[in-house]
C-alpha cells in the first residue's frame, strides 16, 4: 500500500525541478543540448524539466529495463535506444532515481562509446546508500534513505506512476 503523507509534496517538487533546470540552463549556455529521458520511470521529470530548461535543447529517449538476478549482478535490456546523432551532442541522460547504479553505470558506457562530446547524468532521487556501482551524477534533487517509493513517474508493477507526489510504498503483509 501507498502511505497516505507524500514524502516529497507536489510543491518540494516544484520546487526542486526548477532549481535543477536553473542549474542545467546556466551550465548548458552555448552547448548543444540533447536531453535524454530514461523511460518509463522518468517520464514526468523529464517533461517537467526540459520544460523550465531555458537554453535550446533536442530530445530523445531510452527504454531500459533491469533484471536483478541477485542483490549484486544486474542484467541491463534496451528496447529502444537514441536514435539522434550524439557525436556532435552534449548528452544529458535524464533519470528518475538511482538505486544500486547497474542501470545508468551500464547506459553511460554504452554512450560514451558513442563519443558524445560529452556526458552528464541528471537524477531526481539518489538513493546512495543502496550504490553497488560507483557512477558519477552531475545533478541530484534529492538524496533519500533506503526506503521503495512510487509516484511523480516512479512506480510498483508499473502502477502509482501517476501519483502527482512521492510516497513511500509498504508491501502489504
Ligand atoms: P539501479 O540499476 O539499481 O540503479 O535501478 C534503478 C531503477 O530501479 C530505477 O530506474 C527504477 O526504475 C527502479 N527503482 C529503484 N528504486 C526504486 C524505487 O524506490 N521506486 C521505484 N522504482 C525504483
Ligand atoms: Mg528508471
Amino acid at each position: 500500500m501507498v502511505s497516505g503523507k507524500p514524502f516529497l509534496t507536489v510543491e518540494q517538487i516544484h520546487n526542486k525541478v526548477g532549481e535543477l533546470a536553473g542549474r542545467i540552463s546556466a551550465d548548458y549556455q552555448g552547448k548543444d543540448l540533447l536531453a535524454v529521458g530514461i523511460l518509463k520511470g522518468a517520464f514526468i521529470f523529464f517533461s517537467d524539466i526540459v520544460r523550465v530548461i531555458r537554453v535550446p535543447l533536442m530530445i530523445d529517449f531510452l527504454i531500459a529495463s533491469s533484471y536483478l538476478k541477485d542483490e549484486s549482478t544486474g542484467e541491463v535490456k534496451i528496447h529502444y535506444d537514441i536514435h539522434e546523432e550524439i557525436a556532435d551532442k552534449d548528452v544529458l541522460l535524464i533519470e528518475d532515481i538511482v538505486d544500486t547504479g547497474v542501470t545508468l553505470n551500464y547506459l553511460r558506457e554504452r554512450i560514451l562509446m558513442k563519443g558524445p562530446r560529452s556526458l552528464k547524468i541528471c537524477t531526481f532521487l539518489d538513493k546512495k546508500e543502496r550504490r553497488e556501482v560507483d557512477v558519477p551524477i552531475d545533478y541530484v534533487g534529492f538524496e533519500i534513505p533506503n526506503e521503495f517509493v512510487v509516484g511523480y513517474g516512479l512506480d510498483y508493477d508499473n502502477k502509482f506512476r501517476n501519483l502527482p507526489y512521492i510516497s513511500v510504498f509498504k508491501k502489504q503483509t
